[in-house]
């Protein structure tokens, strides 16, 4: 089968290499790629949101496959393009619809899904311009610290968290009637906020049937020890230990079965993954959030560890046999270090050559490529803010984060950073 991934990041890199592996996979396209991708298949330049494009691509190299990596393109109805257009509807498209995408796209459509299914999440209250003097005494009398989500999507920057009542209204202000997220922060969610260690659940759905697929853990902020401003993830690991049978037993029966209950009791057509954002509080799990995708960096764990055939996962979706398939997981640990541009999440420059990249590499290690270019046949260039994740097994977390460290030592581009401390409170 000829196989189309859309995206241009580490997790597109690691479906790439995921894939490759695979006795169903014929040619492998990514659109647009970068240079890790273009080791396993062939990069195309299209746009991921240029729905017409991609069905002209399609049809011409007889794609059988698509694998959509960012959530942009499932809000903006690519699932729905594909199945509205006879010429397409062959095609097996792994993504919800748009209004599973939902579950990512609004922040406020989930909260009410939660609610509606009884799903443990923070208590919330969602507000808009007709409802701001409202809003502003809802946050007048929440406990601290308060919670505050934009509505839309806002590129993994529309939550802030406000440790006084006076900031909170600030920010509330700034949201909806400054419109600081744009039309994303029109509406707002304030929620309790919930003290815990945060964990990614992943899952592949038909909407009925579903595999948990992996877990990790990913390490949001830019600085040590937890410290400093929000990025896309600048590590993860996997397992964690408080993912015992025990709590993952919560998770499946509280969580995630309603959760796909809820989809079919809405005639929600979704075949595809489900991210659980959740949070460990006191050994219960909580929903942080839904994501309509899989993570980065937490594909550049999961897929190490998952010992399936991805594309044999992706067919047996497709005709309803999800059910008849085991999901095997390896023993080993397996952790994954970003290599960012200096002044990330911040402003940074592109273009820096990127050292010893070929040489780093060694037995159990895998470097996935996010912002890379291949400038020429020798040279490979940062073409972004997360420039590499590079994921490493152990026997342990300890062993495989002090595996991805040392090959990161050797590594080399101007201004590169990455946290030393990845997994920490689980050595
Ligand atoms: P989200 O975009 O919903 O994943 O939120 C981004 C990050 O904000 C999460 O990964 C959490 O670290 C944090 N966060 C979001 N909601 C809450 C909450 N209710 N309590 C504590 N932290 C939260
Ligand atoms: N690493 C978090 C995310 O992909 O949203």
């Amino acid at each position: 089968m000829n196989i189309l991934i859309l995206g241009s990041g580490g997790r597109e890199h690691a479906f790439a290499w995921k894939m490759k592996q695979s006795e169903y996979c014929d040619r492998l396209f990514i659109a647009p790629g970068n240079a890790g991708t273009a080791s396993c298949g062939v990069n195309v330049a299209l746009g991921i949101n240029d729905f017409e494009a991609i069905k002209t691509f399609c049809l011409q190299e007889a794609v059988g496959l698509v694998v959509v990596g960012p959530e942009e393109p499932l809000v903006k109805g690519i699932y729905d393009f594909f199945a509205a257009d006879e010429a397409l509807q062959h095609i097996n498209l792994i993504g919800p619809s748009a209004k599973g995408a939902q579950l990512e796209g609004s922040k406020a459509y989930s909260k009410s899904f939660m609610q509606r299914y009884h799903i443990p999440t923070a208590t919330y209250a969602a507000f808009d311009e007709a409802t701001f003097e409202e809003g502003m005494a809802y946050i007048s009398q929440h406990s601290l610290p308060i919670v505050l989500k934009a509505d839309g999507l806002a590129a993994g920057k529309g939550v802030i968290i406000c440790q006084s009542i006076a900031e909170a209204k600030n920010v509330f202000t700034e949201m909806i009637r400054h419109k600081q997220f744009g039309a994303a922060s029109e509406k707002v969610v304030v929620e309790q906020f919930l003290a815990g260690t945060e964990v990614s659940v992943f899952v592949l759905t038909d909407g009925k049937e579903y595999k948990i697929i992996g877990h990790a853990k990913d390490y949001k902020q830019i600085g040590e020890n937890n410290t400093g401003a929000n990025t896309g993830g600048m590590g993860c690991v996997s397992p964690v230990p408080f993912m015992d049978t025990a709590f993952r037993e919560k998770v499946e029966s509280r969580i995630i079965q309603p959760t796909i209950q809820g989809l079919q009791s809405e005639g929600i057509i979704y075949k595809g993954f489900i991210f659980f954002g959740l949070i460990h509080v006191a050994g219960e799990p909580y929903v942080i959030e839904y994501n309509c995708r899989m993570g980065d960096p937490e594909t550049e764990v999961v897929m190490p560890r998952l010992q399936n055939d991805l594309v044999a996962l992706f067919m047996a979706l497709q005709e309803g046999k999800l059910n008849e398939v085991s999901i095997v997981i390896d023993d080993r640990s397996c952790a994954t270090i970003m290599a960012v541009s200096g002044g990330y999440p911040g402003a940074y420059e592109k273009n820096k050559p990127i050292r010893n990249l070929s040489e780093a590499a060694g037995e159990n290690v895998v470097i996935f490529h996010a912002g890379t270019l291949q400038k020429d046949a020798e040279t490979v260039v940062t073409n972004g803010g997360r420039v590499l994740a590079v994921s490493a097994y152990g026997s342990n977390i300890r062993e495989a984060v002090s595996r991805s460290g040392n090959v990161l030592k050797k590594i080399e581009f101007e201004g590169m950073y990455y946290r030393k401390d990845i997994g920490f409170e689980f050595l």
